[in-house]
């Protein structure tokens, strides 16, 4: 049995964060929850689960947070926001804000726990990226990007991290319709109504809600999150959900 016992996630407001707590909770785990906003109706009450505010894109949040967390053995790095719209039409703004979240989000988390995991000479890092940088799609120049940069970031990282027994591991999920992310990214996406994109976009719009083709469900993620937590000869890549496996087989 692998001793791991704390795990800290971001992003439990919905979608596979909220999936990856509860089944940490399920498993016996001690789950630091973190949202932005935190509410106490999301997940069962439990005596090993503590809720913290975390904004990743905050320095001091995130420095109250991993304080006030106390020691972890793993760190999910979950929280991630959308952004579906010609290049073309995309204010430089709304790129700083996805990559503020997807990546350097990320990174920062990375750094505040990388001490604690380094010393103790245990943890693992596990960062949810996306099957888009398998497989590009239009209409994600960014989102892509931001998350093909914690693909590098991680994989580089690993091997800094191996001598300490410090583990970076990735998973990356397909099409999830049924989370909230497609309508957390509309606020980013208004007022990209280029008419030189208009039908191009509908179509890919249309594409993007298919629930007939393979899709990813939240649980896939979860159960993929707690292979990489868990299991030390997990690949460095791990796919989540039908679409995704499939895009690594082809
Ligand atoms: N759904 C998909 O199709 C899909 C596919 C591949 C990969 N992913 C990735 O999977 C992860 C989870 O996505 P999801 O589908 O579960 O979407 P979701 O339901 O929108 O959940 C995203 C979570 O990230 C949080 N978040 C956003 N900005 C944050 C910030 N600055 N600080 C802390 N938390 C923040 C949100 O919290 P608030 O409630 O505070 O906004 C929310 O809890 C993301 O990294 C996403 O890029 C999603």
């Amino acid at each position: 049995m692998y001793s791991i016992s704390t795990v800290l996630i971001t992003g439990c407001s919905s979608g596979f964060g909220l999936e990856t707590a509860q089944l940490f909770l399920d498993e016996g785990w001690h789950v630091v929850a973190t949202m932005r906003t935190p509410r106490e109706d999301l997940l069962p009450p439990s005596e090993r689960l503590r809720l913290l505010a975390l904004d990743v894109t905050d320095a001091d949040s995130i420095r109250c947070c991993v304080e006030e967390a106390g020691p972890i053995d793993a760190l999910v790095n979950n929280a991630g926001v959308g952004l579906l719209a010609p290049f073309e039409d995309v204010s430089l703004s709304s790129v700083r804000e996805v990559f503020e979240t997807n990546t350097f989000g990320t990174m920062a988390m990375t750094q505040a726990v990388l001490p604690q995991f380094r010393q103790k000479r245990s943890g693992v890092v596990v960062n949810v990226t996306s099957s888009v940088t398998l497989k590009s799609l239009p209409l994600l120049s960014v989102y892509t990007s931001s998350k093909a940069a914690v693909n590098a970031f991680t994989e580089s990282l690993a091997l800094e991290l191996a001598p300490f027994n410090v583990r970076a591991k990735l998973v990356l999920p397909g099409r999830a319709p049924s989370t909230s992310f497609g309508d957390n990214a509309w606020p980013r996406m208004a007022g990209s109504a280029h008419e030189a994109y208009a039908d191009f976009t509908q179509a890919v719009f249309a594409a993007m809600r298919d629930t007939a083709t393979p899709v990813t469900y939240a649980n896939d993620v979860a159960e993929a999150v707690w292979r990489a937590v868990t299991d030390p000869a997990a690949p460095i890549r791990i796919p989540a959900g039908a679409d995704a496996v499939a895009l690594t087989q082809g």
